[in-house]
């Protein structure tokens, strides 16, 4: 069988590098590009890079860094002359590691650098991997019997619940939320460029679950139901395997329920 491509952007820790150890076990005829700002201090993608030789390709992408998206673009192209999946992982609580409570707390330097993280980010990252997606063989994914069309590959923004703005009751947050608010708005809008065409790419924003990483762990305490990656990351690959072209801009919790923008 053809060999399947992955791209997973914040890949050092966390969920990033939970969704490479999955997508390895979970699909032995694949390969996995993880990209972090700095794989030599990344003990768990050193690791799983020794233990899978061949299957593991570490890059450095800081998604702030427009070259650096270009050069593993450019990887990506001239290794694998495709790309069936793309995760746009990586993302920040704000600078300080904890949400504003209120107004007093907002600076415009935190502010620009949530949403250059969260959402310039990956969009700038669906702009250069964008023709790879359209070269993806529609091995995520499925294709229903009565559909015409085959998408050819999926892109999932990892976004966040408190990102929804019909669902906003308790304020706060601000930077967290407005750029995870814009980064659904980034996967709408993506769903409809990159649905154009007879081979369209499936795009979606995806929400975790609070799950047990350093970007949750200042709110530990109060959380009544705290996922480990292994179990949240299984869950949305359960979702990623199974989308359709008639998913394609939607925002899903981790179970599957369609969630409000
Ligand atoms: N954990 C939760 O409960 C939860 C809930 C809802 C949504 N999410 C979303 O899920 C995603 C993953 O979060 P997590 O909990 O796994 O967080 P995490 O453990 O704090 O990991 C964040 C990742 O993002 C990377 N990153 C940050 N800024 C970056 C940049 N400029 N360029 C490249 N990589 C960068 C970090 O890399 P370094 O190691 O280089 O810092 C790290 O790999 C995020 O988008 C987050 O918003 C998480």
């Amino acid at each position: 069988m053809a060999q399947v491509v992955s791209l997973i952007q914040g890949a050092s820790r966390g969920i990033g590098l939970q969704f490479c150890q999955t997508i390895l076990k979970r699909h032995p005829n694949s390969v996995v590009i993880a990209t972090c700002r700095q794989p030599d201090n990344s003990l768990g993608l050193q690791e799983l890079k020794a233990k899978n030789p061949d299957r593991v390709n570490l890059c450095v992408l800081d998604v702030n860094e427009d070259t650096q998206i270009e050069n593993v673009a450019k990887f990506t192209k001239e290794k694998y002359g495709k790309l069936d999946l793309l995760i746009n992982n990586a993302g920040m609580l704000h600078t300080s590691g904890r949400g504003e409570t209120s107004l007093r707390e907002i600076s415009r330097k935190g502010l620009m650098e949530t949403f250059e993280t969260n959402t310039a980010g990956p969009l700038l990252m669906a702009k250069h991997f964008a023709p790879l997606l359209k070269l993806g063989s529609g091995y995520f994914g499925i294709k229903p019997a009565d559909s015409k069309k085959q998408h050819c590959s999926v892109l999932v923004n990892m976004s966040a619940k408190v990102g929804s703005i019909t669902d906003n009751h308790l304020g706060g947050w601000y930077s967290y939320r407005m750029s995870k608010a814009a980064l659904n708005m980034c996967s709408k809008n993506l769903s409809i460029e990159l649905g154009r065409g007879s081979k369209p790419v499936i795009c979606v924003s995806l929400h975790p679950g609070t799950v047990d990483t350093d970007l949750s762990r200042p709110y530990h305490k109060n959380v009544p139901k705290l996922f480990t990656t292994e179990y949240s990351v299984d869950c949305l690959m359960d979702i990623v395997e199974s989308l359709t072209i008639s998913d394609t801009g939607k925002f899903l919790l981790y179970d599957r329920t369609v969630y409000p923008f």
